[in-house]
């Protein structure tokens, strides 16, 4: 499974790419008015930063507006993926955009039929919100595993993507549900990383090492 990283933030894309886990960027409006500046310098910035595709989001509602935006985004560097909001303008605006061959993330999906109808419009991404699903009481995992079944049984190009991950359980079982990606805050990542007893160990580990040498010296 790829890993996004879901933010804006530069300095978190940077560990993430040191790190040597980052497959790619979404942003989205919220997470920009985080970080405020210029919106497309921030995407160029971390368009460079990041070896896979980094989603920047329309605001419009029309279809022309749409695709200013997009086309306006798709400029700013070859891995733009254009995101668009799951609407009936939104789908003709992605069917544009992939007559372009520009690429398109499909936005705020909550149910396997959006995402379907996504893919035949012709987005290479697919978004559907698993954390906002749970929160109104649906287990929004199972969108992720009948979406990923039906690209799979019909052999559609279209790569799902976890997104509104809360906690570094979505992300297993967003594995376990056959996600082609995971979009993720930084925060997440970081918890995928620590377990208290690997934190312990590490601690451990080293005071050990000192007492053997310390014993080693006294002994020489
Ligand atoms: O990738 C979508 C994400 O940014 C939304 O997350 O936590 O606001 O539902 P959340």
């Amino acid at each position: 499974m790829k890993i996004f990283l879901d933010t804006a933030d530069i300095e978190e894309i940077r560990t993430a790419a040191r790190w040597g886990v980052l497959d790619g960027v979404t942003t989205n409006p919220t997470l920009y008015a985080k970080v405020g500046g210029s919106y497309d310098e921030i995407l160029q910035q971390v368009c460079k930063i990041t070896p896979g595709p980094v989603s920047a989001e329309c605001v419009s509602d029309d279809v022309d507006g749409m695709l200013d935006e997009g086309r306006h985004y798709a400029k700013l560097a070859p891995n733009i993926v254009v995101k668009v909001a799951m609407s009936e303008n939104g789908l003709e605006a992605i069917s544009r955009f992939a007559d372009e061959g520009i690429k398109t993330n499909c936005t705020l999906i909550f149910t396997a039929n959006q995402g379907l109808l996504a893919a035949k419009a012709g987005a290479s991404l697919i978004s559907p919100f698993v954390g906002r699903l749970d929160d109104i009481n649906q287990d929004g995992m199972d969108v992720i595993r009948d979406l990923v079944e039906i690209l799979t049984i019909h052999e559609m190009d279209a790569e799902v993507i976890a997104a509104s991950i809360r906690n570094p359980l979505h992300m297993t079982q967003a594995a376990l549900a056959g996600s082609h990606i995971a979009t993720v805050p930084f925060k997440v990542l970081q918890q995928m990383v620590h377990h208290p007893l690997t934190d312990k160990g590490i601690v451990q580990f080293k005071a050990d090492w000192q007492k053997a040498h310390q014993a080693a010296a006294a002994k020489a």
